[in-house]
């Protein structure tokens, strides 16, 4: 079985990023051998501190590593907050850096806008540094219109969509395979 753990760079309850993720994690569940699961802890992160780290470490933040450990890659989605990463994923990934987790984690992206290029230049940057694993080939945007009306299940009866989640997803389910056992090519 591999396990991704979704993170969602937006905090707010009608995150359109969080909707994708979530209809992302229905359709993983239809896929033999899948399983996505959602990191909702982002909030409740102190703000990072390295003195902070080793034997100090906030029970929060452990609680984060060890959901990153047990899981075989992660995938984010994020808004751009003036034309930045939001702060609260980053501070996220700030508390990954020296430790061991985060080192070999394969790491993909999706993308719920139509903008958002320089967040998304950014994230790349920072995790091609913090992961060896993290792919930029492996991309999914599906750019949904800031609306109430959009809705897991709005997102989900688009056939175009679903079929490029799974699209997405069984490409990424192989390469976590393959970082799992690399002699196999
Ligand atoms: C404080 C703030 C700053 C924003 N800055 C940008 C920006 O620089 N570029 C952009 O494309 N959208 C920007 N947006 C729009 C958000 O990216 C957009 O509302 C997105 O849907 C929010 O993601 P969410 O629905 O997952 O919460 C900003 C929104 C807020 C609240």
């Amino acid at each position: 079985m591999v396990k991704i753990l979704s993170i969602c760079g937006s905090t707010r309850e009608a995150s359109l990023n969080q909707k994708l993720l979530n209809v992302i994690q229905e359709c993983a569940g239809s896929i033999s051998g899948l399983q996505v699961e959602s990191y909702s802890g982002i909030a409740a992160l102190p703000i990072f501190n390295q003195d902070l780290e080793g034997d100090k470490t906030p029970p929060q933040v452990l609680e984060f590593c060890a959901a990153v450990e047990s899981s075989d890659g992660l995938l984010i989605a994020s808004p751009e907050y003036v034309r930045a990463i939001p702060g609260g994923l980053k501070n996220a990934i700030d508390w990954l850096v020296s430790r061991e987790e985060i080192v070999a984690k394969p790491i993909a992206l999706v993308h719920a806008s139509y903008r958002g290029n320089d967040m998304l230049s950014s994230l790349r940057l920072v995790l091609a540094t913090v992961s060896e694993r993290f792919t930029e080939e492996i991309f999914l945007c599906i750019p949904l219109q800031s609306s109430d009306t959009v809705t897991e299940g709005s997102i989900a009866e688009n056939r175009q969509n679903v079929s490029q989640i799974n699209e997405f997803l069984i490409q990424y389910q192989s390469y976590i395979a393959r970082a799992a056992s690399p002699t196999v090519s």
